[in-house]
């Protein structure tokens, strides 16, 4: 496995390379991204991986400075896994300043967007830097981050770009919390109650699969639970997986999306729901 810091010598290295897997993180490696490099591996050639806190992406307020940096832990847990690492500085991916960007539809400024302002379009900015210096036939990204993963797949699919979106599936500790490297800014307490949020998003599945066709109320009563428990609560949402608007009684393939802080952790989660033909 090689590591690579500078866009030329990636370039160089991958110039031979007739089918490339690319998997882009920002570090801080679990489970949930190790799945996603075995995935990328049964595609049968070289599997990329980059490692880059984008700055872009945080507000000013948020855990940029505080977002853990574990590159040599992350290259141990790659072998076998890779067989390249990208991990650039950010003057590698940003030698000027970046005034350019993508500009993404309205959907960025919903759900994770509406508490996040900004956050897609540093996120789609740099996942397309990244995919003009990867090259790949195929990226994959966690179902975790569900409107990153939908808003990746309008970027390719609108500006034509030449590979395949997978979508991974969320790993999870056995008592259901999605993992999430900002699962360890969790106390022992908060650690304990973050597995309500999944069994909150179980319960309204469960509900919409016995019949309940309220998705509002649904909402409601879940943002008042987690409420009453301490939690801020950024939102939760029935959508459509197809197109990630507002779900109606006739959407076939549902999501419930729910993002809320504990202490100043922020916790995403997700549950698909069928309601069948
Ligand atoms: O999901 C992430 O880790 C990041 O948003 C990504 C896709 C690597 C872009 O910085």
């Amino acid at each position: 496995m090689q590591v690579i810091s500078t866009i030329s010598e990636l370039r160089a290295r991958l110039s031979g390379e007739r089918s490339i897997a690319f998997v882009p993180t920002m570090g801080n490696l679990h489970e949930g991204h190790l799945n996603l490099m075995r995935q990328a591996g049964e595609h049968g050639g070289c599997v990329v991986v980059s490692i880059f806190v984008n700055p872009l992406q945080f507000g000013p307020n948020e855990d940029f400075d505080q977002y853990p940096r574990t590159l040599i832990a992350d290259c141990a847990r790659l072998h076998g896994l890779a067989d390249v690492v990208f991990a650039p500085a950010v003057n590698e991916m940003y030698p000027v300043q970046q005034t350019l960007f993508v500009e993404l539809p309205p959907l960025a400024n919903e759900l994770c967007g509406a508490a996040r302002p900004g956050h897609f379009r540093g996120m789609a900015t740099v996942v397309l830097k990244l995919l003009n210096i990867v090259r790949p036939q195929v990226a994959l990204f966690g179902k975790k981050d569900y409107q990153q993963l939908h808003l990746v797949r309008q970027l390719t699919a609108q500006l034509n770009l030449p590979l395949r979106i997978i979508g991974g599936e969320t790993v999870r500790a056995v008592d259901g919390l999605a993992l999430s490297s900002r699962n360890q800014y969790l106390t022992e307490a908060q650690r304990a109650e973050s597995v309500f949020l999944s069994q909150t998003l179980q319960g309204m599945r469960q509900a919409i699969e016995q019949g309940a066709r309220n998705f509002e109320l649904l909402q409601q009563q879940a943002a008042q639970a987690l409420a009453a428990r301490g939690w801020v609560v950024d939102y939760v949402s029935v959508r459509n997986q197809s197109d990630l608007r507002l779900a109606d009684c006739e959407s076939g393939e549902l999501v419930i999306l729910a993002a809320a802080r504990l202490g100043k952790t922020r916790l995403l989660d997700n549950v698909e729901v069928g309601l069948g033909a």
